[in-house]
């Protein structure tokens, strides 16, 4: 491909949160942007801000957990915008429960979106990626990947896909193709909203104690992530592999 060609983006789970914001920053970087999420109606507002800025962007309806899905979702990706050679795992959901309550059923959903869903994704990519010898996986792990009460299914689901993200690098290293993990703390969007609600607390309020833990002194936004996924996707990012980076306004390990 010539450099002046656009590359390509997928992101998962785009219609909000972290997802919409490395959406809108991946278009801002040039790339065109296939805004995948469970509804495609839901991913009209991102879309639209990539578009009204100038940039190229489609909604695209899948449940990344579901493989017929994600291969006629990246059919069409390739049709309407060109082959994908950038990816970002992002969809993601909560089922938080202490072990004794969780159901197999919560325990299936968490790791069929996060686990299932960035194979999926990943599988149906990257051979557009072998094909064009360049390409860039970032997966969204967290910091419950280091344990955390009440996501005994959430925490194997993000400390697996650091697993998924190592290998992936050492498989497709020579194709050109680099894959790397973001690890989130907390970070304001729907999902920690969803939390607050869910232990009785305002999100403000929860906002706040939060921030009491963090160094940095606050929480993260969106955008906090969507730089650092910028990062990994950048065509000078060749030689950065297999990495994990903590966002978390502090150091975590
Ligand atoms: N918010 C945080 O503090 C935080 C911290 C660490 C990691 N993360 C991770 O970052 C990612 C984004 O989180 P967020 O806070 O923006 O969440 P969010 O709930 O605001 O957005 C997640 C998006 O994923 C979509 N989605 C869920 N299941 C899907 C499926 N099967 N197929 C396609 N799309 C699906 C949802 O519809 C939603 O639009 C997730 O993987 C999450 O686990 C978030």
């Amino acid at each position: 491909m010539s450099t002046t060609e656009q590359r390509v983006a997928v992101v998962t789970g785009g219609a909000r949160g972290i997802g919409a914001a490395t959406a809108v920053r991946l278009a801002a970087e040039g790339r065109a942007v296939a805004v995948i999420d469970l509804d495609e109606a839901a991913c009209k507002d991102t879309v639209e801000k990539i578009t009204a800025a100038g940039g190229r962007a489609i909604a695209v309806g899948a449940d990344v957990s579901d493989e017929a899905q994600v291969e006629a979702a990246i059919a069409r990706v390739v049709e309407e915008l060109g082959a994908p050679t950038i990816l970002v795992n992002n969809a993601g959901v909560l089922r938080d429960n202490l072990l004794f309550k969780m159901s197999v059923a919560d325990w299936d959903t968490v790791l069929g979106v996060h686990l299932r869903g960035s194979f999926l994704m990943s599988k149906a990519i990257q051979k557009h990626m072998v094909d064009a010898g360049f390409g860039r996986i970032v997966n969204l792990s967290s910091s419950s990947a280091l344990g955390n009460r009440g996501q005994a299914n959430y925490s194997a689901a993000k400390a697996g896909l650091q697993g998924f993200t190592k290998t992936l690098a050492i498989e497709l290293g020579k194709f050109g193709i680099t894959a790397n993990a973001v690890a989130p703390g907390f970070i304001a969007t729907d999902m920690t909203a969803t939390t607050a609600a869910r232990v009785g607390m305002g999100f403000e309020e929860f906002k706040a104690a939060a921030a009491t833990q963090i160094p940095v002194a606050r929480v993260g936004e969106p955008e906090d992530i969507a730089n650092a996924i910028a990062f990994f996707t950048d065509e000078a990012a060749g030689f950065v592999s297999g990495q994990v980076l903590y966002v978390a306004g502090g150091p975590l390990d």
